[in-house]
């Protein structure tokens, strides 16, 4: 398990020059889902499909989840981790509820199987530090799966701001309720892709943070508007609910030079650049790849397997939920006269 591979041989002819090029096949890695609900079986079905590849297994307690990944992928499934252990995996990937994430994280690595762990890493910064540690301990790969640096979108937003000097990052990820609510609120859901991005755009530790906090409708919030300083001076902010009607993610990045926008699900990047003394300036769309997030992410996981350093390591994914928590923690300031929020509460948990 987790050996690395040479991929290439290059036969050189009598006179030096390449006269063929072999290119051996690599060995079958061997993988498997921990946890077969919403993203799993995503999981599942991407991992079935790549070459190089054996889905061996995926685990879930629940019959009924374990029935509709056989049915969508054909491989086999297990109510219990030892049992997909058992069978010989190099690596595993979690997709199980975040506050598992740690317990099968640390039973994983101790095998030295090499994980990805959905995001975020853990539930708190202590648990992802253990993973962090369990990983580096065992000398196996850790990446975490902030699945949204590999949306082409996001992707082309980052070259269009590469060498540019980055000013403000605004992005907005807003949508209905999720059908099934979990233990934890918008925040730790869904604002720490945007914390995760706000980092790997600015390539800078976020060292400020300003949370407004709302629960209008659930227990935990369901509204959040973040505002954040980098080490490097961006100042960025995060508009993230619940409560709208459709989903939106766009974002949008002032560099000195640039205007960027991007709509994460449309996929459409526009930049404005050449900002003349009279207002005038010049639009363009920039080209944006097709390429499934998830199935990208997992190829990137399986090079790292091979020896790529991990897209998204595990430091960066305690580091994103360091920020997600401190969010939650610091204290907002009171309004004024904040009303009492009238109407019903949903229950979450
Ligand atoms: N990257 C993304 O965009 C993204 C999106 C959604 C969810 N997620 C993350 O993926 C994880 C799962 O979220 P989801 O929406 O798929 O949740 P889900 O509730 O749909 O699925 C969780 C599955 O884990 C199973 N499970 C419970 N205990 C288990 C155990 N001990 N071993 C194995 N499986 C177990 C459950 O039965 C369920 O099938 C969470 O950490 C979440 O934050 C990431």
């Amino acid at each position: 398990m987790g050996d690395r591979y040479t991929t290439g041989v290059i036969r050189m002819g009598s006179k030096g020059s390449v006269s063929d090029v072999k290119t051996e096949p690599k060995r079958q890695l061997r993988v498997g889902v921990v946890g077969a609900g919403i993203m799993g079986s995503n999981h599942a079905r991407v991992l079935a499909g790549l070459p190089d590849t054996a889905l061996v297994g995926v685990v879930d307690p629940l019959p009924a989840h374990r029935a509709r990944v056989t049915e969508l992928t054909g491989c086999q499934t297990f109510a219990e981790l030892d049992e997909l252990i058992a069978e010989g995996v190099d690596a595993v990937t979690i997709a199980a509820p975040t506050h598992l994430h740690h317990e099968i994280a640390l039973a994983c690595l101790a095998r030295k199987i090499h994980v990805l762990v959905e995001k975020p890493i853990a539930s708190t910064v202590e648990e992802g530090r253990d993973i962090v540690n369990a990983a580096r301990q065992a000398g196996v790969t850790l990446m975490v799966g902030h699945v949204e640096r590999f949306n082409p979108a996001v992707a082309a937003i980052k070259q269009a701001i590469s060498g540019e000097d980055i000013l403000s990052i605004g992005i907005t990820r807003v949508g209905p309720f999720p059908p099934r609510m979990s233990n934890v609120g918008v925040v730790i859901d869904l604002a720490v892709h945007d914390i995760d991005l706000i980092r790997w755009f600015t390539e800078s530790d976020i060292v400020e943070v300003q949370p407004q906090l709302s629960s209008a409708v659930a227990e935990r919030e369901d509204i959040a508007l973040l505002q954040f300083r980098t080490a490097s001076g961006v100042l960025a902010h995060i508009n993230t609910n619940w409560l709208t009607p459709f989903k939106a993610r766009n974002v949008t990045v002032a560099t000195r030079g640039k205007y960027v926008m991007g709509d994460l699900l449309t996929r459409q990047v526009t930049e404005c650049f050449g900002f003349k003394p009279d207002g005038s300036y010049s639009m363009r769309h920039l080209p944006v790849g097709h390429d499934e997030p998830l199935r990208a992410e997992l190829i990137a996981f399986l090079r790292a397997v091979r020896g790529e350093v991990p897209a998204v390591t595990g430091d960066e994914g305690v580091a994103s939920l360091e920020i997600a928590i401190r969010c939650l923690e610091t204290p907002a300031r009171p309004a004024a006269s904040s009303p009492p929020r009238k109407g019903p509460r949903r229950v979450v948990g």
